[in-house]
């Protein structure tokens, strides 16, 4: 998914500075990815470590995270996928409030994905409700369905806002393909919470935390993703047909740098992993002040290709750098 802050480009940055500190034995470790969002990066440290922890706000985030990092046991369903694929179309919410020529004309979707959005959206949950599928496979499904539906969505990346004529890869027909996920050994946990309520519950090695940088929230931004994995009644709001959404305090300049503080003092993790930018709400001598007050400071930095929606021809660019911060300390009291 092109996901604002997805960090899918700079695992292996990450994944070099974390053995640099930790070592390149993860066999044993707890791995808590607190902030996943799409889950690329518990994605890939799930088949090194013993466990990954992940966690996100926004529930469409965690149904990804409930079957990329949540199902670690194979799953044999392509029959369902065909069921799925081969079902007639049907006029539901998607079509009516967010496809083109539904009774709001929001143009998020052609009108033919928009009404095959809805007749899978709600088969899953038939199935779900007859307990034809476990828990396993409904988060399979689902998520293949937000991935799926995401790819033909008709917008410059976000959910902001939706483009004002269909974009040739809007127009193409809505497939339901598997979110394939890595078997493991082990079993790994998934959590849908505020990052600073649940810290508290929580311990292990590495904590990897990729908290928003600006005031986007992310609930706004995929709100339609939400209602795709909510499927739930409420009244869409205004042009954009807005739901209501959570607000973080980490899209916030005056809350941000205490509740960054609040989390790396309660953290129960040998080794806490910040990434950041150089153009984020807090400056990196903000973080280093907090994070060196709890252990021993050091830093890595890469240079990234800052992408960009081009709303003339719906395609993303690279334009010029950022930098991109991760910030390390190896914590002094753990209890
Ligand atoms: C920069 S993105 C993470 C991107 C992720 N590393 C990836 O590669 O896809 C930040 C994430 O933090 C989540 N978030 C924001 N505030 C939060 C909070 N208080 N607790 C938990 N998650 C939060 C957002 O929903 C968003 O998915």
């Amino acid at each position: 998914m092109n996901y604002i802050g997805s960090k899918y480009r700079l695992a292996d940055f990450i994944d070099q500075s974390i053995r640099k500190v930790v070592g390149n034995d993860l066999s044993n470790f707890v791995f808590c990815d607190l902030f996943a969002g799409t889950g690329a990066v518990g994605r890939s440290f799930k088949t090194m470590v013993h466990q990954v922890i992940s966690n996100d706000l926004e529930y469409y985030s965690y149904v990804l995270l409930q079957n990329y990092i949540g199902n670690h046991t194979r799953i044999e369903c392509k029959e369902l996928f065909d069921d799925l694929n081969n079902l007639a179309p049907i006029q539901g919410f998607i079509f009516n409030q967010y496809s083109e020529n539904g009774s709001e004309n929001r143009c998020y979707f052609s009108e033919s994905n928009g009404k095959k959005i809805d007749a899978i959206r709600q088969k899953i949950e038939v199935w779900n409700e007859e307990k034809k599928i476990d828990t396993t496979v409904y988060f399979h499904l689902l998520a293949s369905l937000v991935e799926s539906a995401d790819k033909v969505a008709n917008t410059a990346s976000v959910y902001g806002a939706y483009l004002k004529k269909i974009k040739s890869t809007a127009r193409k027909e809505f497939v339901l393909k598997p979110a394939e996920f890595e078997n493991t050994g082990s079993s790994h946990l998934v959590y849908n919470e505020n990052a600073n309520l649940l810290i508290e519950k929580i311990k292990g090695d590495i904590l990897y935390l990729d908290p928003p940088y600006n005031a986007r929230e992310y609930g706004a931004n995929y709100h339609l993703l939400n209602t795709i994995a909510r499927y739930d009644e409420f009244l869409p709001k205004g042009k954009t047909g807005l739901r209501e959404y959570g607000k973080s305090n980490y899209c916030k300049k005056n809350l941000v740098s205490n509740s960054f503080e609040d989390l790396i003092s309660k953290a129960n993790f040998k080794y806490i992993f910040l990434s950041y930018n150089n153009e984020g709400l807090m400056s990196p001598e903000t973080i280093k002040n907090i994070m060196s007050k709890y252990g021993s400071y050091r830093i890595f930095t890469q240079k990234y290709a800052r992408f960009k929606a081009d709303k003339s021809t719906n395609r993303t660019f690279a334009t010029n750098e950022t930098i991109e911060y991760l910030h390390v300390i190896q914590k002094n009291d753990i209890h």
